[in-house]
């Protein structure tokens, strides 16, 4: 009997890369999983469109009976794609609708937790004033989607995930009063499908290949699915409204002064 036995967890992006590991992760744990992704998955659901979102929302509760243990919105996709507004459907507005279309199902459940995938890129421009991630957090699609759309690809990524770890954060306080841990993991250079593509895109990939490393190696989805465990397991139990840095040293390396 593993610490997840029997819990009802949802996870989107369950189809490959990250999700996959986390979802593989939490069924050795004895979880019983709803994945939810574009293809192989029990709810394949389109994460970029506000009709996709309330589908995937109903189609999760009816088939978890209405009661979530744990929640991990993972469903990402990366710089390279030339459709910048898609960019930040997916990654800010698809996460964040799902985290907020599935608390009520959280809610009430003993060591309810859930967990957004972030990145440490969120903290590679800075971005923290700019009008698209107040538009984010505002919950303007239609506004941070015109903003980011002449915006380079690497802006597009980077400051989605920005404004995602920042909608973490700003949870904290609603969600923790509702019984409900909520923390974002931020992996650095991790193989799979989204990081190849990166790197075989012309302006991304020489920006990933110069990224300093101080393990000396790109991380593999297990290792980050450990750490997904870890922060929706028993022994994270006082973990609130963090974001967990999980990327070989590399944010230390180029932010040794901050933290
Ligand atoms: P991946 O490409 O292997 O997996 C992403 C999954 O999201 C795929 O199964 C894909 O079908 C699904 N997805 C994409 N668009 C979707 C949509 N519109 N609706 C529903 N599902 C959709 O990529 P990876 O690397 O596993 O990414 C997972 C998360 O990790 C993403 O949020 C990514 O931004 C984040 N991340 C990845 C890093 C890396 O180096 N691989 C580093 C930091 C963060």
């Amino acid at each position: 009997m593993g610490a997840m036995s029997g819990l009802r967890v949802a996870i989107t992006g369950s189809a490959s890369g990250i999700g996959a590991a986390i979802r593989r992760r939490l069924e050795e744990e004895g979880a019983r999983v709803t994945g939810v992704d574009l293809r192989d998955a029990e709810v394949e659901a389109d994460l970029a469109t506000p009709e996709g979102r309330a589908a995937a929302v109903e189609a999760v509760r009816s088939h978890c009976g209405g009661v979530l243990d744990r929640l991990v919105v993972a469903a990402g996709v990366g710089g390279h794609l030339e459709d910048r507004a898609l960019v930040a459907s997916v990654n800010f507005f698809g996460a964040v609708a799902l985290l907020d279309g599935l608390r009520d199902a959280l809610a009430g459940r003993p060591a309810a937790a859930a967990l957004a995938v972030c990145s440490n890129s969120a903290r590679f421009l800075p971005v923290d004033e700019h009008p698209f991630v107040a538009a984010c957090l505002a919950g303007d699609e239609p506004l941070a989607r015109k903003l980011v759309a002449d915006e380079a690809g690497f802006f597009a990524y980077i400051a989605s995930k920005h404004a995602l770890s920042r909608a973490v954060r700003h949870r904290a306080r609603e969600w923790g009063a509702a019984g409900i841990r909520l923390n974002g993991i931020a992996p650095g250079a991790t193989e799979t499908p989204l990081l190849d593509a990166t790197a075989r895109d012309p302006v991304l990939g020489p920006g990933l290949e110069a990224l300093e490393i101080p393990l000396g190696r790109r991380a593999v989805p297990e290792e980050i699915a450990r750490v997904a465990g870890f922060l929706l397991g028993p022994d994270a139990g006082y973990v609130h409204g963090s974001i967990w840095y999980v990327d070989g040293g590399n944010d230390a390396a180029a932010f040794p002064d901050r933290f």
